[in-house]
């Protein structure tokens, strides 16, 4: 058996907001989303702990959910994780299975828009990595991108903390003043939450949000690999899945993805 699940793997909850995007893309397929919330946040995390979680929870969404293509929504597990993942782990044990990140489809988009100078904003781990500048530098090295780390942004929608952000976003963006960017990509699975915002207070400049793009980026990669897209049920089954339930968990996933969710858990070693 090769699986026959799309699985969406997050270091939490905020991979929900993919989750939505790609389910209401592709209703008849059939999902499962696995949350890690027991080790979330990621982003402050060395890359060895990260690689650890991460691959047992892709592994259990192989072993346990039968899922053919894994997508990390997460940007921090996949700067830290996918290449070993890809290089080492699916060759020994999952030859013909595959696992996605979310990178490598927004510096494409970005390459095909026609950016020149770019911001990103993103976790502390991410925008520490240097992997979005090195990844696209080798689709267009005459890009330019202007980092700047955002760690206040997760913690305020894991704590219902809305009302906190506008000035926060608005010293985050300050960064950019004067840099003459024509577009500012959310690197973070959490930050298109607060996309309106940033867009109101951005005028002029692109908001690349990575809800608004996966989904595209999906049906693309299924076209060209026919051999993965005709082994995908259309059944439209969704699960729900975490390591760590908690009633303030459940509030924030259906502040995220709509009050119709139900969570169950995973038991993950
Ligand atoms: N999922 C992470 C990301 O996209 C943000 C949350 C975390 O730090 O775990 O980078």
């Amino acid at each position: 058996m090769n699986g026959n699940k799309i699985g969406i793997f997050d270091s939490g909850l905020g991979g929900l907001i993919i989750a939505r995007s790609l389910i209401s893309a592709m209703p008849d397929f059939s999902f499962t989303y696995l949350g890690d919330t027991l080790h979330v946040p990621y982003g402050p995390r060395s890359y060895e702990s990260i690689y650890g979680f991460a691959e047992s929870c892709i592994d259990y969404l192989f072993r346990n959910e039968d899922c053919r293509i894994v997508i990390i929504a997460c940007n921090t597990a996949t700067i830290a994780a996918l290449r070993k993942l890809q290089q080492v782990y699916l060759p020994a044990n999952f030859p013909d299975r595959r696992i996605l990140g979310i990178v490598i489809p927004t510096l494409e988009y970005v390459a095909e828009g026609g950016f020149k100078n770019i911001g990103l904003l993103a976790t502390t781990g991410t925008i520490n990595s240097g992997v979005y500048e090195q990844e696209l530098a080798k689709l267009n090295p005459d890009i330019k991108i202007y980092p700047v780390a955002a760690p206040l942004l997760v913690p305020l929608i894991e704590n219902d903390g809305d009302k906190f952000a506008p000035p926060i976003i608005a010293e985050y963006l300050k960064n950019f003043d004067g840099r003459n960017i024509d577009s500012i990509i959310l690197g973070c699975t959490h930050y298109p939450h607060y996309k309106d915002l940033i867009r109101t207070c951005t005028p002029g400049i692109e908001i690349i949000s990575q809800d608004e793009i996966i989904a595209e980026k999906l049906a693309d990669y299924l076209m060209r690999h026919p051999e993965i897209e005709r082994d995908l049920s259309r059944d439209g089954a969704r699960k729900f899945i975490a390591t760590d339930i908690t009633e303030s968990y459940l509030t924030v996933a259906k502040n995220i993805f709509g009050n119709e969710i139900t969570i169950s858990h995973a038991d993950i070693p």
